[in-house]
């Protein structure tokens, strides 16, 4: 299985089918989609095409969701990393998005923010890319956090499926500039 980056605490790898069971985990807790428009997945057969999605798009774009894989117990804990976005989304259209979603008992130990930091890394160093963009809901303060500390500023909000959302920015110039140095490997 490919490894795309390795933190202190974290592997990140290629998802895969054998995920089925941690996505499963992960993704029909309700708590886990109370920002992401309250519709936790109730069969493993939404995993899969999920996984299929995923994959897919390694396939089509190079790049797609990574597993989170804690080290120090072997554990998958969520995904994080970027998404190839093809469809318009508040005016954007094909561009790189950010975003990350943990296990619930993998919260508040900085693992989103350690995750997401090597999955720049990775778009801006190795991928060569310019902006990565990033989507939070309005009152879900952890994720604006995590974005925030990154170094993505807000630039405005807008409605999708009747969720308030912002959109965030950073430039691979000023992620050079500012944030290069938090990068928790290499
Ligand atoms: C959002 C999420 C990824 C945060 O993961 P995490 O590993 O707990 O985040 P981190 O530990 O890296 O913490 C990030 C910062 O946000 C803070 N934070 C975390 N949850 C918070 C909350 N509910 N309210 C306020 N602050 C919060 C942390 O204290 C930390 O700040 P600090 O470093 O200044 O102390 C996790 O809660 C999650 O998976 N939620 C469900 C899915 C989701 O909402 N994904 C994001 C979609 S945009």
């Amino acid at each position: 299985m490919k490894i795309f980056a390795e933190t202190e605490r974290l592997i990140l790898r290629e998802i895969a089918e054998s995920d089925e069971e941690g996505l499963f985990r992960l993704d029909s807790n309700p708590e886990v989609h109370r920002y992401l428009g309250n519709n936790p997945v109730k069969e493993k057969s939404q995993i899969r095409e999920v996984i299929k999605f995923i994959r897919q798009q390694y396939t089509d774009f190079g790049i797609g969701r990574w597993a989170v894989i804690e080290k120090e117990s072997g554990n998958f804990i969520g995904w994080c990393g970027m998404k190839y976005i093809n469809e318009e989304t508040n005016g954007h259209i094909n561009f790189h998005d950010i975003g990350y979603r943990l296990i619930q008992e993998y919260w508040g130990k900085g693992y989103a923010t350690e995750s997401a930091k090597a999955a720049l890394a990775y778009a801006f160093r190795e991928m060569k890319l310019t902006d990565i963009y990033g989507m939070s809901h309005v009152e879900n303060q952890g994720s604006i956090n995590v974005l925030t500390k990154l170094g993505l500023q807000i630039t405005g909000t807008f409605e999708d499926n009747g969720l308030l959302i912002n959109f965030h920015h950073l430039s691979g110039k000023h992620w050079e500039n500012s944030f290069s140095s938090l990068k928790p490997f290499h």
